[in-house]
């Protein structure tokens, strides 16, 4: 998935769901630089979360840097919960690598009442089906997103591996 702003590539977001599994993985992620810590890394995240969620999938894996506590706490507060540890992982910086698996059914559950609390409707299908049974009105969403055609590396403004987490 592409994050568009004013036409153009603010950050990509890749999930691998092959038909039919049960798990999936966050194989990159990021965000442009001069566009971070403005909410769009969430929104990207809760969007490839979504996109799992509507595929049938239960469980989300990834790999994180241990170096990189930003996109850590990112996922923490998301629910991932750190399973292990890959030693060595990324070379040749020789950085391990963090496991983490989310449950989608309580990342979905979570994000409902999370929208709750603030008053909106939950822009997730699955938080919106725990949040409320019945079909909710389309709230006006300020996030749009776009499958892209093409690898979406240029043009987001970092290094081409800058996002990787696996
Ligand atoms: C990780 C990344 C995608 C987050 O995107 P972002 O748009 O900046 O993040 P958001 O504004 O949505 O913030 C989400 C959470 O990330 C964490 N975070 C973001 N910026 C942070 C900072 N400067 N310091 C500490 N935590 C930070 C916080 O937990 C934040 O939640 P909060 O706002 O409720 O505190 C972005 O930093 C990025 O592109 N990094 C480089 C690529 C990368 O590391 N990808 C991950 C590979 S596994």
């Amino acid at each position: 998935m592409v994050d568009e702003l004013a036409g153009r590539i603010a950050g990509y977001a890749g999930l691998r769901a092959p038909r039919g599994s049960k798990d999936a993985d966050v194989q990159t992620i990021a965000i442009a630089e001069a566009s971070r810590g403005r909410g769009r890394g969430r929104a990207l995240l809760a969007a490839l979360l979504e996109e799992a969620a509507a595929r049938g999938v239960h469980e989300v894996f990834l790999e994180v840097r241990a170096d990189n506590p930003i996109a850590q706490a990112l996922y923490r507060s998301e629910g991932f919960v750190e399973l292990g540890r890959r030693p060595h992982y990324y070379q040749p910086d020789d950085v391990d690598a963090v496991v983490m698996r989310l449950s989608l059914a309580g990342w979905a559950v979570a994000a409902a009442v999370a929208a709750d609390a603030r008053g909106e409707t939950p822009r997730n299908s699955a938080a919106a089906a725990a949040a409320d049974p019945a079909p909710a009105p389309q709230a006006q969403d300020p996030w749009s997103f776009v499958r892209p055609s093409r690898a979406p590396v240029a043009g987001a403004g970092a290094a081409a591996d800058a996002g990787a987490c696996t």
